[in-house]
């Protein structure tokens, strides 16, 4: 399982004097459920940005090493005194594993480069006024051929950060659609590869990572991220800070509703959905939703990622294919672990089974 950095305690200035300013944060580097901290020794590097104009340059002003020791449950970060010019008036505060590369961006191209732990960009803060920077944190990745931002809430809720299968879904996509990488699915292949527009549905987004980084990839699809209205802001933000490619939008769609017609309207080609087995309590809810999706649209198929933390979610299973929907393609994908270990996620291609549908 990879690790994210975590802000328990969003940066601030302090000016030292007119023109000097030291930044402070107080950060974890836990699992996405957040039930375990990293026990394994890493160098982090911090680097304090010109945030005045985030999204055209990315200006460092300090670049300070710290060391995330095994053991420990958070890292109290401090950097400065750094002399700011006149000219800025907000900072932002990246932390991420030290590599080799000038950028803390975490690189999903390939699954053998991601690392072990994701970092984090803080929203840019003030250098005039000692207030925290919002509880908000930016994940940035590179995909094979562009670049994805995605904003998370700090804190512990569930759908407001992004969780370990979502990310090897991305790379999943990316592999399939470039037949490269560990994994292989033919028959998705040839559904993304479709010429027409592709009409897609996400269940349960949270911050829409997985269906915004499908609508860069691709240029001809129309991607739906649903979730509960708890989502609504960060995924409008999101949405405003996603790079040019397919559309999206996002609607309110809580499994345990009746589906609006709106989103019956266009046939679906696609429906994903990522690491979304992981409360019993809802299965039957996301099945039954499903069931209905594929039953308005008897040619999609549902890509499933998760990660198996109990052993209570076999019975999602049992309930596709008590719904007639079978597994079509299946696959393994890993992510990195401590001590060289890896992490499975699984990946499933379900489609409606035809003999079921004609009896
Ligand atoms: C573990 S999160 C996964 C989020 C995202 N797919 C990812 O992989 O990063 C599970 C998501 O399912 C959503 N969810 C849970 N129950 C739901 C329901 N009844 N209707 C719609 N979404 C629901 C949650 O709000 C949350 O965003």
């Amino acid at each position: 399982m990879v690790y994210y950095i975590r802000f328990l305690k969003t940066p601030r200035t302090q000016i030292v004097k007119p023109g000097l300013v030291s930044v402070s944060t107080l950060i974890s580097i836990t699992t996405d459920l957040g039930d375990a901290f990293l026990a394994e020794d890493v160098v982090l590097q911090a680097q304090l940005i010109d945030g005045t104009d985030i999204n055209t340059k990315s200006n460092v002003l300090q670049e300070s090493i710290f060391n995330w020791e095994a053991g420990k449950r958070e890292l109290s970060i401090s950097i400065g005194p750094v002399r700011v010019g006149s000219k800025i008036s907000k900072v932002v505060l990246a932390i991420g594993p030290k590599t080799s590369s000038a950028t803390l961006y975490t690189d999903l191209s390939n699954s053998r480069n991601v690392p072990l732990v994701i970092s984090g960009w803080s929203a840019p803060f003030s250098i005039a006024q000692n207030a925290p920077a919002e509880k908000l944190i930016e994940r940035r990745f590179i995909l094979q051929d562009t670049r994805l931002r995605i904003w998370e809430e700090t804190g512990n809720n569930i759908a407001r950060h992004i969780w370990d299968a979502a990310l090897a879904a991305i790379i999943c996509l990316q592999d399939t659609i470039n037949s490269s990488g560990e994994c292989s699915m033919p028959r998705l292949q040839s559904r993304l590869r479709t010429k027409g527009k592709l009409q897609v549905i996400e269940l349960g987004s949270g911050c829409g990572v997985v269906g915004i980084a499908l609508a860069q990839i691709l240029s001809n699809c129309s991607v739906t991220l649903t979730d509960l209205a708890e989502v609504d802001d960060i995924m409008t933000r999101n949405l405003q800070l996603s790079a040019p490619g397919s559309s999206t939008r996002f609607k309110v769609l809580d499994w345990e509703e009746e589906l609006d017609a709106d989103i019956l309207q266009e046939p679906i080609d696609l429906v994903l959905v990522s690491d979304c087995t992981y409360n019993a309590d809802s299965l039957p809810a996301l099945v039954k939703t499903l069931d209905r999706l594929v039953q308005s649209s008897p040619e999609a198929v549902v890509l499933v990622s998760l990660k198996r933390r109990h052993e209570s979610e076999a019975v999602f299973f049992d309930l596709m294919r008590q719904s007639a929907l079978v597994v079509m393609e299946e696959a393994v994908h890993t992510l990195p672990a401590p001590y060289l270990d890896e992490d499975r996620i699984e990946m499933y291609i379900f489609a409606r089974n035809k003999s079921s549908q004609s009896n």
